[in-house]
């Protein structure tokens, strides 16, 4: 089963790709949310809880700025779903709802969220999914009880979640088999260009799917190719 990772830009990345190769496009873009954040929490009696995201959130995402590239390189049977920030769901939607026959989206629902200590507001614990197909996409329809728009799960914990870096919004590999198994057959070619540390490479990888992955921070790329424990052969192959 070929799977090609890549540490680069997918900006530039994307271009290689060969045009109308992708079964799914099944990603987790940058959030723009670094902006609203008020820092870590501090408390005398736990270790600080972390409300920043990161580095890579500060740029800013624009998801016009992927619709072209995105329309290339998905088959018309193809599917897209992105993970999306609160903040983004009206440029999602102002941008590729009009270029799509079908503009959805799916809510996760975080079943351990971190708890609101100082009670003020809700609880984030839910996550937005943005999805988009063509008539005569691939669809795996299961029975009418599993195919909800929405779907729980507890944030990655455990031996699932990475350590040394560990990655902020690293995706529960269950969430991501769910949405793989609705949209793509074995063999089909899954395509993650904000990998992080490879979350959706190991969910393909485990339903015997193909994938291709990018990501830009060499330190969760390495932690990508080890969970996917690609020989350097594999993993340097050119798109
Ligand atoms: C929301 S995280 C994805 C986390 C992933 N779902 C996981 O489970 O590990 C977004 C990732 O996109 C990466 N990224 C941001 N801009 C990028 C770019 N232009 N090209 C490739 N990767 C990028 C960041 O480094 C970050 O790891």
């Amino acid at each position: 089963m070929p799977f090609y990772v890549h540490c680069a830009d997918a900006r530039e990345k994307i271009k290689n790709i060969p045009t109308a190769s992708v079964d799914l496009i099944l990603t987790d873009p940058p959030y723009n949310l670094s902006s609203y954040s008020t820092g870590n929490m501090k408390f005398s009696w736990r270790k600080e809880i972390n409300n920043d995201l990161a580095d890579w959130d500060n740029t800013d995402f624009h998801p016009y700025e992927w619709l072209e590239e995105f329309k290339r390189v998905f088959k018309p049977t193809g599917n897209i779903f992105c993970f999306c920030s609160y903040n983004l769901i009206g440029k999602w939607h102002e941008t590729f709802d009009p270029e799509f026959d079908t503009f959805q989206f799916m809510v996760w629902h975080k079943t351990n969220p971190v708890p609101k200590f100082r009670k003020a507001g809700f609880l984030n614990s839910y996550e937005l999914i943005v999805c988009m197909w063509n008539k005569k996409h691939k669809w795996n329809f299961g029975k009418q009880s599993e195919m909800h728009n929405f779907i729980e799960s507890p944030i990655c914990m455990g031996t699932e979640r990475v350590k040394h870096p560990s990655h902020p919004t690293q995706k529960p590999v269950r969430i991501l088999q769910h949405i793989i198994r609705i949209a793509t057959d074995p063999d089909d070619v899954v395509f993650d260009p904000f990998m992080g540390v490879g979350s959706t490479g190991v969910a393909a990888l485990k339903l015997e799917r193909n994938f291709v992955g990018i990501e830009v921070d060499t330190a969760y790329f390495t932690i990508a190719e080890k969970r996917l424990n690609l020989t350097n052969n594999q993993s340097r192959l050119p798109l």
